[in-house]
């Protein structure tokens, strides 16, 4: 069966825009065969860190989270391709970068849970919001 052609939402996060590792990450996008749609760089207000992760806003990192998105600047992106969300999910590793698969993004390149290095959408209905969060004339 031929995966689906699907967009999801990607962002580099102030740790890795901070230590220069905008182009390592996306040439590990570009090799898997994700093509870059959109992209922009942006300082996050803190209002709009809060909008993005409101649905985090129970859980006691929400505002650690949302200090540090807004910290410095971060490259937001639309990635394209073939089972694009789980083939973005699958080259950051785990959350955690201490239970990060070998050769994922976080385990080769994040410093901890909150600096992560990469953010991507979890679903594809979540892609969905979440690109129209950041581009919303897509
Ligand atoms: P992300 O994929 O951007 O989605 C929510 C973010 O919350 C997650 O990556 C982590 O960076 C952050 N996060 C999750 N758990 C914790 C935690 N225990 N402490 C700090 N940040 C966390």
């Amino acid at each position: 069966m031929t995966a689906q052609m699907e967009k999801t939402l990607s962002i580099i996060k102030p740790d890795a825009c901070n230590r220069n590792l905008n182009g390592e990450i996306i040439s590990r996008f570009e090799k898997a065969g994700l093509y870059i749609r959109t992209m922009r760089m942006e300082h996050l207000t803190k209002a709009q860190a809060e909008a993005f992760y409101a649905v985090h806003k129970e859980r006691p990192f929400f505002d650690e989270l949302v200090t540090y998105m807004s910290s410095a600047p971060v490259v937001i992106m639309t990635l394209e391709g073939p089972d694009a969300v789980r083939k973005n999910r699958e080259l950051m590793g785990a959350t955690n970068p201490a239970d990060a698969a070998c050769g994922t993004i976080r385990h080769d390149l994040a410093l901890s849970i909150g600096e992560n290095s990469v953010h991507g959408s979890d679903s594809l209905e979540n892609a969905k919001i979440e690109i129209a969060f950041f581009f919303p004339e897509s």
